[in-house]
């Protein structure tokens, strides 16, 4: 059943249950038959409220700081599989307190705190770089040119350092199975003799799994053929959108429609900016419930966020009606990198987070008030 606007506080993302399970069922049947285990990344999606339904399909986390950390160790129940770009020694501690793998960034880091690893009995990787990458947005380019994250095959020896378990590589973004057959020929081609040493290997996210079109037989059979050329290793993969892709949006209301120089803006009650970031960062133009590209003819308006950001605002989209002060507008998939990623910049209201049950009723997970505004800042 769709979500009844009349039973949700406004704003809100609100998470649909039904669409969240057939996410999971999908990933969790990748996972039983290609023999990996599949972990959920914190940094796409970390609504905990509805880790209870999360944890009925898969039990870990994958988390790159001490707070995702945390959380995977209070609310998911399981300690999680840690990746940083890099640890302080005031953290280190803790960390390994909620972690069962630590992948670090550099050898450099590696040697500093594997002595801590080893005696906290957590399974230490590395973060290697494969060089090979397919994500065209800089932004999103883990592989781009000089990058920080990972080390190139030139700082290892022939053989893995002492301790060193296991291999990470996060060089997707919203990527099919064909760019991940790829880049582990690239990966192999560097790495192969260190992956034959390694107990397990991190292929990180971007794996695209629930989304429409993409096939999940050819990346099972990708990931069995590379589980053939090295069968005893243990391998991971930890996406982040797969888990959440197209499980929900964010409700608004119109405040205001203001008119210059003949744009018509319709002012709503969430920002971008602070709400929806990546629509400006990445950038990219979100889909908004029955709206279209401009056409001439139609009702069309630029969407104007709440902040004083000038640029706070999406570029004409046309309508079937006129839009009033009251209407609602749904801004889809809404639910990965979203809600992590807000903020409270300019004391604009914060939306609510909510789930649509399978039941058809709305839970409440949380409304946002003046203290989360202030207790951010002192
Ligand atoms: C190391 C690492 N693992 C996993 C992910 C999750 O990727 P996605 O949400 O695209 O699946 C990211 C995303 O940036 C990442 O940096």
């Amino acid at each position: 059943m769709p979500v009844d606007i009349k039973k949700i506080p406004l704003p809100c993302y609100v998470l649909e249950e039904d669409l969240l399970r057939k996410n999971l069922t999908l990933i969790k049947q990748v996972s039983e038959i290609a023999g990996v285990e599949i972990i959920l990344a914190f940094k796409g999606f970390a609504m905990w409220g509805a880790f209870p339904i999360v944890r009925e399909y898969i039990n870990g986390a994958t988390a790159s700081s001490l707070n995702e950390a945390r959380l995977c160790f209070e609310e998911m129940k399981t300690k999680s599989h840690t990746y940083c770009v890099a640890i302080s020694d005031d953290e280190i501690d803790e960390l390994l307190k909620y972690s069962s793998h630590i992948t670090f960034n550099s050898l450099n880091q590696f040697n500093k705190y594997k002595e801590k690893a080893k005696t906290a009995g957590v399974s230490c990787g590395i973060r290697v770089n494969p060089q090979y990458s397919e994500v065209t947005t800089e932004l999103y380019n883990p592989c781009s040119p000089n990058s920080r994250l990972g080390m190139c095959i030139e700082h290892f020896k022939e053989t893995l350092p002492e301790t060193l378990e296991g291999l990470h590589f996060h060089a997707l973004c919203e990527n099919d199975s064909y760019t991940l057959e790829k880049t582990l020929q690239a990966f192999e081609k560097k790495f192969a003799h260190l992956i034959k040493q390694a107990k397990w290997i991190n292929m990180g996210g971007g794996h695209l799994m629930t989304k429409q079109g993409y096939d999940t037989n050819h990346l099972i059979q990708v990931l069995k053929a590379f589980k053939q050329r090295y069968p005893k290793i243990h391998v991971i993969l930890e996406p982040g959108s797969a888990f959440v892709w197209q499980t929900g949006s964010l409700y608004s209301t119109v405040l205001d429609v203001v008119e210059n120089n003949g744009v018509k803006t319709v002012i709503v009650d969430v920002s971008f900016t602070a709400h929806m970031p990546d629509c400006l960062e990445m950038p990219y133009r979100p889909r908004i419930t029955g709206a279209i590209d401009p056409v001439e003819g139609k009702p069309t308006y630029r969407i104007g966020g709440t902040s004083c950001l000038s640029g706070d605002f999406m570029f004409e989209y046309s309508f079937e009606h006129e839009l009033k002060e009251g209407d609602t507008l749904v801004f889809e998939d809404m639910i990965h990198y979203t809600m992590v990623k807000t903020s409270t910049f300019n004391g604009v209201k914060h939306p609510s987070m909510g789930i649509w049950t399978k039941e058809n009723t709305f839970k409440l997970l949380k409304k946002f008030g003046y203290t989360d505004y202030k207790n951010r800042l002192s």
